[in-house]
């Protein structure tokens, strides 16, 4: 099989190479990835022998069109990623997310070829801490934010095209990842290199709000399933049962890297920040068998943090723009 991955030089994405080539070899890896400031190639380095990289832009339709024709199924991960950057700055991310994903399901309609989604659990919106309820397929989407909005569209175009053209698609919504090669403006990788640069973790508002965290590795595990087994035109949510708040993330962090658990500091709050987000994972659970690897959040955390002490030339280059950028916003 040849698979194209969009944005396979980004977290998640690559990630997902390097599995898939550690995992399924035989199977032939393309990306396209346009290397935003959120891509770097150097995290596919591990497998640079083992895949083709394209420099490009999932928009742009005569880049897409004869990568597509190629592959026999497309698994698409490129997007703009991060709420702040997307409450600061919404058009990349209706670019990319929105017209991006429509110029890859035109192309997969016109070659006939297996496409995959990847999508958050973000678009159902949030939940109340006290609420024993957790999103399903069934859940109303209600996004909160241009980021949340725009993958929600996305997937809504996914349907669409499945129902009125016949594309052969399946969608994962998943939770929140942590693992290595996460951008430094994602929450636990800005904790944990702040921590290595002796700075004070920052807690949005009061670290109340709970992520239900996964391992990206246990979440590319589930895609290749869903790729593999999964039924065409279904919606899949990926989870594992890892619902933390934020301020006990950091006590975790304080306390593997020896440091007080009081030693953070609450800065102001995002807006529209989504109180918690829980996953119901029973179809991909029941239907394809998938279970997590990674039980022990506080294990999964000490590997992350060994990764990012162990790999400063990965993630230095990002980390003063990245706070200078935080700085401008008061965070
Ligand atoms: P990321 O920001 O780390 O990586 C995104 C990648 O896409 C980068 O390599 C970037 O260069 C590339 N890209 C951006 N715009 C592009 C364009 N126009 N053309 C080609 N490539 C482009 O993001 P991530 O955290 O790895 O997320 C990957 C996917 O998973 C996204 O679709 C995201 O919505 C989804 N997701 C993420 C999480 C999470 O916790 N990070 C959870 C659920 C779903
Ligand atoms: P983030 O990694 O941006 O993911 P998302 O917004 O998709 O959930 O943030 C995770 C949580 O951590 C979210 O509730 C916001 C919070 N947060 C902080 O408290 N401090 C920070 O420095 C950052 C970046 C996020």
């Amino acid at each position: 099989m040849h698979i194209l991955v969009t944005g396979g030089a980004g977290f998640i994405g690559a990630n997902f190479v390097q599995q898939v080539v550690r995992e399924h070899p035989g199977t032939k890896v393309t990306v396209l990835d346009a290397l935003t400031y959120a891509g770097d190639e150097h995290s596919l380095d591990p497998v640079a022998d083992a895949i083709t990289f394209v420099k490009g832009d999932v928009a742009d339709a005569d880049t897409v069109d004869p990568l597509v024709a190629d592959a026999d199924a497309v698994v698409h991960f490129a997007a703009e990623s991060h709420n702040d950057n997307s409450l600061a700055e919404p058009w990349p991310f209706v670019r990319t997310n929105i017209v991006g994903t429509y110029t890859l399901l035109e192309a997969v309609r016109r070659h006939g070829t297996r496409y995959h989604h990847i999508s958050t659990d973000e678009v159902y919106g949030d939940l109340e801490l006290d609420d024993p309820a957790k999103f399903t397929p069934e859940t109303p989407y209600n996004p909160s934010s241009p980021y949340s909005a725009t993958k929600a569209g996305s997937d809504m175009l996914v349907r669409a095209w499945v129902r009125s053209f016949g594309v052969a698609a399946t969608i994962s919504n998943c939770s929140n990842n942590y693992g290595p090669y996460q951008h430094v403006e994602k929450f636990i990788p800005r904790q944990i290199t702040n921590l290595i640069d002796g700075v004070r973790p920052k807690l949005y508002g009061t670290g109340q709000n709970v992520r239900d965290w996964i391992h990206v590795d246990d979440h590319n595990a589930a895609v290749w399933q869903i790729l593999a087994q999964g039924r065409i035109g279904e919606t899949y949510l990926i989870g594992a049962d890892g619902e933390v708040d934020n301020k006990t993330v950091v006590e975790t962090l304080l306390e593997l890297m020896g440091q007080p658990a009081d030693a953070y500091d609450l800065v102001s709050d995002r807006p529209g920040h989504d109180l918690r987000y829980a996953i119901d994972a029973t179809r991909l659970r029941e239907e394809l068998g998938w279970e997590p690897r990674y039980t022990s959040f506080r294990d999964g955390l000490a590997a992350t943090v060994a990764w990012y002490r162990a790999n400063e030339d990965w993630w230095r280059p990002q980390k003063d723009a990245t706070e200078a950028k935080y700085a401008s916003l008061g965070r």
